[in-house]
């Protein structure tokens, strides 16, 4: 997006009162600000999909700094869905109680809840105990192209049965008393798979013209308004554009903005569809233009053996990561196919979107400063935008960005994408060194360490636990600021 105006007392005034105004839906959800923390996965949770008290610490904490509301980690609607293992699922009713617990820790904050309904398809990370012997299902019998992971396309049947998976995870979602769910129709998990020209192939009616590959996600839309009515908070995230063939430039380009435009009339379904929309681009997870950022290639191959027996590419992808030239290479390609612009590189597209529809948009990427959030909505580009980076780096972003324009300097998510990489064998936090205080290596590390573990504090069992949240929470704040 363009430069904007650089901040000043009475400009960050103006801006507060676009970034801390209410936001109201169709549904009936109420945001008390224009911040949403975006999705952010994390393997937290156990094997089975069952949360676990370091998850309700984690949402928690947002809540806590200040976010309008969140939208859930990916959530698998079954266990055949996931990415990774240790995500909490919703497959199940046994995933209720834990899921009301998450409400009821973020409501305490005037927080909402949004639960990201997920299924994975072709773009798995690591299979877990359900794929040993099996082949991840999706849109389409061709291979994911990033990492080789085999695919084989869905009948009929196995359309119709997952089409009820999400209606199951959205009534488990209202019974929980959450306030609403999200399709992550986006980055290439299932519902992209089936919506995108460069990955659909199938040559029956869930294929082929716009309207047949939103077929798929239209049933979906319409399973889950027959069980939990109107008044369920539903939104959809979605590729504004595919850029399918950024990484490979021998794959189809995928979605155009002019494709996307008619998939969202189709659902918005007559005022009957989805509520919101929430706009992303990037055909792939992760694609250089999500999460924009770097690519650490240095870094790549401590995390990247997990994935070695996931797909048939990987071999290769890690004796690129391992090789110090041809990985320099691939970081280069890798930010020049990104671009220059990360804080807001989505807003022209949630524009285009926002023009064409009649429901309320929220857009990602690289949001961290009140000037540029605040000159988005004042644009009508978009309602309100969805962080996830810099809330890790800041839980307490929101309440910075009521007093300044940002962070400090030295405190910024610096968009250096290793809290991503980190992701697969790691607790989701920030691993950014250069953000932790300490006058050595050591003692930054530490730092960092402190920061990354206090997702598990307070403990599940024993004197911190019986404690009490509230005086632990205190404290895992106060730790995260140690750095
Ligand atoms: C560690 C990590 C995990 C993420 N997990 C998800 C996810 O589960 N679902 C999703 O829709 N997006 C996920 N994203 C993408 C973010 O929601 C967000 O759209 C993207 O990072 C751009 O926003 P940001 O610049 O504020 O980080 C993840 C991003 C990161 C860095
Ligand atoms: S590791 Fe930290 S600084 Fe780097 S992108 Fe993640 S949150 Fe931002």
């Amino acid at each position: 997006m363009e430069a904007v105006r650089s901040p000043n007392a009475e400009r960050h005034e103006e801006d507060r009162d676009q970034i801390f105004q209410p936001l109201s839906f169709r549904s009936g959800l109420r945001v008390k600000n224009r911040l949403f923390r975006s999705s952010i996965s994390g393997t937290f949770d156990e094997y089975n999909g069952h949360g676990t008290h370091a998850r309700l610490n984690w949402e928690e904490s947002f809540a806590r700094g200040g976010i309008g509301a969140i939208i859930s980690s990916f959530v698998p609607v079954t266990v055949r869905g996931r990415i990774l293992p240790r995500y909490a699922t919703i497959d199940d009713d046994d995933k209720i109680p834990f899921w009301r617990e998450v409400g009821r820790r973020v409501h305490a904050h005037d927080c909402r809840f949004l639960l990201q309904l997920s299924h994975s398809g072709r773009q798995q990370d690591v299979g877990g105990v359900e794929n040993l012997y099996r082949v991840a299902r999706s849109s389409t019998s061709k291979k994911d192209y990033f990492h080789g992971i085999l695919s084989q396309a869905m009948s009929r049947g196995e359309i119709g049965q997952i089409v009820q998976l999400f209606a199951d995870g959205a009534e488990r979602a209202q019974k929980a008393g959450l306030d609403g769910v999200e399709l992550h129709g986006a980055n290439g998990y299932l519902l992209t798979q089936f919506l995108s020209s460069g990955i659909n192939d199938r040559v029956d009616e869930y294929g082929g013209g716009v309207e047949g590959r939103a077929r798929f996600v239209l049933e979906i839309v319409r399973a889950i308004r027959k069980r939990v009515g109107s008044g369920f908070h539903l939104q959809m995230k979605i590729n504004a554009v595919d850029h399918n063939s950024w990484l490979y430039p021998w794959e189809k380009a995928g979605n155009r903005l002019e494709e996307t435009l008619k998939i969202c009339t189709i659902l918005e379904d007559d005022g009957a569809g989805v509520d919101a929309f929430h706009v992303s681009s990037g055909s792939t997870f992760p694609h250089p233009r999500n999460p924009p950022g770097d690519f650490p290639v240095g870094e790549a191959p401590l995390w990247y053996d997990v994935m070695l027996s996931s797909g048939v590419r990987t071999g290769l992808n890690q004796r690129i990561f391992k090789n110090r030239f041809l990985a320099s290479l691939f970081r280069k390609f890798w930010l020049w196919r990104r671009g220059k612009v990360i804080e807001g590189i989505n807003a022209e597209y949630a524009r285009d979107i926002r023009n064409h529809v009649n429901v309320p948009v929220v857009c990602t990427g690289g949001f961290q400063h009140a000037h540029v959030i605040a000159d988005v909505i004042r644009r009508g580009w978009c309602d309100g935008v969805t962080i996830a980076r810099p809330l890790i780096a800041n839980r307490d972003l929101p309440k910075i960005l009521e007093q300044a324009n940002g962070p400090e300097p030295s405190k910024e998510c610096t968009y250096c994408n290793k809290c991503l990489l980190n992701d697969l064998e790691n607790p989701l936090g920030c691993y950014e060194l250069s953000r932790y205080d300490g006058a050595t290596f050591e003692e930054r590390y530490a730092n960092m360490m402190r920061s990354v573990m206090s997702v598990f504090e307070p403990p599940a069992f024993g004197p911190k636990a019986e404690s009490g949240p509230e005086p632990a929470a205190a404290e895992i704040a106060e730790k995260g600021r140690a750095r």
